[in-house]
């Protein structure tokens, strides 16, 4: 258990202002990254189907303000802006997600065409504006009919994802190289079937334990069905981890934190290298994995790349009386914190990179999604002004070169978010885009943190420039 949090406390500040552009390579990836259900809106337009996250925004009292998906950002209707956008911020890469729901309506079974004609006319007009899409299968919208058959906890659900990924990819593979299955398992999981935040809602540590299980087993039959329908695409899986320190020396405090980075990252991870199931974890849960024969060596198949989701370290300490993984997050004094209310901290990002280089040596990481939300101010002029996203950006933009410097493999970085949109349980409050969206008039506005960005892939590209 290398790696595992040995030390009580964070490390002593660590401050990144300077971004080392020679540490990265030059085909790297600046692009921004979306979901489809955040976004797109339509929702029940050209066939597509309820997904879960339709049922439970509409279920009273699960988010913010009421507020729902159905139109979010109306990108359904909006593609040509949006990547014009993408081009003026000077991205050259975008991650997207595919609405199952929208492809395949019925959860298994026939393709709805022009639910897939959407997403093939999007990644033409990518390519054709000089942005390679990045491809996520999965971003927690599961066909609705599929949860009324059990949903995650059910095995059939993992066949079926491999079957729709299968379609996906035979449409799009021509183009597409870049793939990933699963955007954050563990949320879906972890906050949808233990913690009862997100959707589907349900609070069942049994539930949890084979939803996650068959996460994975789908990501497994996923990279499978998509190599053989795509022979030259680069496969991975993104995961939202995190920096897990314990809020004391005490041995409880420390066991927690080896705990609850069981939880957070090595559940994750380890599957997905070939390691199994942590078996730690797998006493801290005490509930029988639905494993069958040939299951491990599917879901350990070599990735081409692995992602990395990174907004926040945790601080830990025991709670002997709360539920599996019976850990209390610590909230510590004096740390700066976004508008989620998430503590700020560069350096978790370069330790994450440089842990998953240690301990999985992938062939390439990226960071697939990494942002933050603020209170933006909109000017009466109508420009945006977010000094402390762009502080952010820059800090862990240069956390993520040192990382490169010191032998990460780090071939890309996608900000969270192109756009404002529908952040799940908080509905439209909470704004991480590089891009401000008026939701009463669906006006954008490229922000501050938007052009900063522009800014700073400009710098990186003249650097190429010159090296070439
Ligand atoms: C991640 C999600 C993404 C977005 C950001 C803020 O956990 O993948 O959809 O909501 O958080």
């Amino acid at each position: 258990m290398t790696g595992t949090p040995q030390r009580s406390h964070p490390q002593p500040e660590r401050t990144f202002v300077t971004i080392d552009f020679a540490a990265l390579p030059d085909d790297f990836l600046w692009g921004t990254a979306t979901s489809a259900y955040q976004i797109e809106g339509a929702v029940a337009e050209d066939g597509r189907s309820p997904s879960i996250w339709d049922t439970f925004s509409h279920t009273p009292g699960k988010i913010d303000n009421g507020d729902h998906g159905d139109v979010a950002c109306d990108h359904y209707h909006r593609t040509h802006e949006d990547i014009e956008l993408m081009r003026r911020l000077g991205t050259n890469a975008y991650r997207l997600s595919v609405a199952w729901p929208r492809v395949v309506p019925g959860g298994d079974g026939p393709v709805n065409a022009k639910g897939l004609a959407f997403y093939d006319r999007l990644v033409d007009d990518l390519l054709a504006a000089g942005i390679t899409p990045s491809v996520t299968l999965y971003h927690w919208d599961l066909p609705q009919v599929l949860q009324d058959r059990g949903g995650w906890p059910e095995r059939d659900t993992a066949e079926h994802f491999a079957a729709y990924a299968a379609v996906v990819a035979e449409r799009l593979g021509d183009r597409v190289a870049h793939w990933a299955t699963l955007n954050e398992p563990l949320c879906s999981a972890w906050i949808g079937h233990l913690e009862g935040k997100m959707a589907p809602g349900q609070t069942d540590l049994t539930a949890a334990v084979r939803a996650s299980y068959h996460l994975l087993l789908g990501h497994g039959l996923a990279m499978q069905a998509i190599r053989a329908a795509a022979p030259d695409a680069q496969v991975g899986i993104v995961n939202n981890l995190s920096t897990i320190h314990a809020a004391t020396d005490r041995e409880e405090d420390l066991a927690a934190a080896r705990r609850m980075d069981g939880h957070t990252n090595r559940w994750w991870l380890d599957p997905v290298h070939g390691r199994g199931f942590p078996q730690d974890m797998r006493e801290v849960y005490g509930v029988e994995l639905p494993e069958r024969p040939g299951d491990m060596r599917l879901i350990g198949a070599e990735l081409d790349w692995l992602g990395l989701n990174y907004y926040f370290p945790q601080t830990v300490a025991a709670d002997p009386t709360g539920p599996a993984p019976q850990v209390r997050t610590v909230r510590r004094a004096g740390v700066p914190r976004t508008g989620m209310d998430w503590e700020i901290d560069a350096g978790g990002i370069e330790e994450l990179l440089l842990r998953l280089t240690e301990e999985y040596g992938p062939r390439k990481l990226y960071v697939t999604e990494n942002g933050s939300s603020f209170p933006d101010l909109v000017r009466p002029d109508g420009s945006v002004d977010d000094p402390e996203r762009q502080e952010y950006l820059t800090a862990h933009l240069a956390a993520c070169a040192s990382a490169a410097r010191k032998g990460a493999p780090l071939a890309g970085y996608f900000a969270w978010s192109l756009l404002d949109n529908f952040e799940w349980a908080y509905g439209y409050d909470k704004r991480f885009g590089l891009v401000h969206v008026d939701y009463a008039t669906q006006v954008r506005t490229i922000k501050g943190s938007g052009h900063h960005y522009a800014d700073i892939i400009g710098r990186a590209r003249g650097r190429e420039r010159k090296a070439a």
